[in-house]
């Protein structure tokens, strides 16, 4: 279980850096980063979030649809529309509306440095975009339309 980092943290709104290296370290730090996710009911956990600077994230929306591991990722395409209520672990309470794009496409590494290509479209397309945000240094509170009150929320989970 690792420590989440919480707004305001200057790690949080710096660039992450490329990982190069695959081995048992980095193995290591997604399983930690996923049993820290869980733990704290999120869906998904970007490393900066637990003080690391590299391009790294973690997604899980139910046990149904598995783990996902996103290593130096990069959208490549991308279209359509969407706007849903948004939280994240790093502001524990806060809620707001963000428009995101409704279907991307991505490139990533797996844990062993392959290459893969993914399509996600509605929630799991949010996430992403949501996680990847993190490995730019942004936050989902600059794109917020509207907060929402918690006790307004008929549900949520953080990311
Ligand atoms: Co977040």
């Amino acid at each position: 279980m690792l420590t989440i980092v919480e707004h305001p943290s200057d790690i949080l709104e710096e660039k992450c850096k490329r990982v190069t290296n695959f081995g048992v370290e980095l193995h290591e730090l997604l399983d930690n980063m996923y049993e820290t996710m869980i733990e704290a009911d999120g869906v998904g956990l970007a490393a900066p979030q637990i003080g690391i600077g590299e391009k790294i994230a973690v997604i899980e929306l139910d046990e149904d649809e598995g783990r996902l591991e996103l290593i130096n990722p990069k959208i490549t395409e991308q279209s359509g529309e969407q706007t849903d209520i948004e939280g994240c672990l790093s502001f524990p309470g806060l809620y707001g509306t963000v428009s995101r794009f409704y279907t991307i496409t991505l490139k990533a590494k797996d844990r062993y440095g392959r290459d893969f290509t993914l399509t996600a479209e509605d929630y799991l397309a949010r996430v992403i975009q949501h996680e990847l945000d993190h490995l730019e240094g942004v936050l989902f509170t600059s794109k917020v339309i509207e907060y929402v009150k918690e006790e307004d929320l008929e549900s949520s989970e953080d990311e």
